[in-house]
């Protein structure tokens, strides 16, 4: 009987990994220090709203809650990561100001947001390129480890913990953006 459940529970897990090699980016968990120095590089302000595009196990919207008073929110495809992230904002007692939603961060409304925070993959990146200047207001930062934005001028690169850039982009002229 054990045997069995082995079985099912291997076969799972194959369709699990399966599953995630088609998507555009793969978890990769970003380092704590490049966090925090993505976090301070993106200027996040108490009360101010952050969205992280594919959060993961959801480190960034705790740490962005916790240490820096942001309202935060998580969106990530992957079942089982938005259940971890989620028992990590219970645990910590955030739930007043954070959130992980089980969604595709090709669709979600991002309107809201004064911080998107990004590291994905250059196609990632290039698919989200429209609909973030589409509906960002201006001011709004889109702060992306080591993919840069195709033809966006960055208003700062950092650097991170590894040496790879921490690009930082400013919603508005600078991006050639006059209108919403
Ligand atoms: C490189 S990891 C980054 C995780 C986290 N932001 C961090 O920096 O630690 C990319 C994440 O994007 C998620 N992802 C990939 N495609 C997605 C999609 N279409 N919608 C939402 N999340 C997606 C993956 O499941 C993965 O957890």
């Amino acid at each position: 009987m054990l045997w069995a459940v082995g079985i099912v529970l291997g076969g799972l897990t194959v369709v699990w990994i399966a599953w995630n090699l088609t998507l555009d980016a793969l978890w990769q968990p970003t380092d704590r220090v490049t966090m925090r120095r993505l976090l301070v590089l993106s200027e996040i302000k108490p009360g101010e709203r952050l969205i992280d595009l594919g959060c993961g196990d959801g480190r960034f919207v705790v740490t962005a809650a916790k240490e820096f008073g942001a309202r935060a929110t998580g969106i990530e495809i992957d079942p089982f990561r938005v259940l971890f992230a989620k028992a990590w904002i219970w645990l910590t007692g955030l739930t007043q100001r954070a959130d992980v939603q089980r969604g595709n961060m090709y669709t979600v409304d991002v309107s809201q947001a004064d911080v998107i925070v990004l590291f994905l993959s250059a196609t990632s990146n290039f698919r989200l390129q429209k609909r973030l200047k589409a509906q960002l207001r201006d001011g709004a930062r889109v702060v992306s480890y080591y993919h840069p934005m195709w033809g966006w001028q960055p208003d700062m690169v950092g650097e991170a913990r590894d040496g790879y850039p921490i690009y930082v982009y400013r919603m508005g002229a600078a991006l050639g953006k006059t209108t919403r």
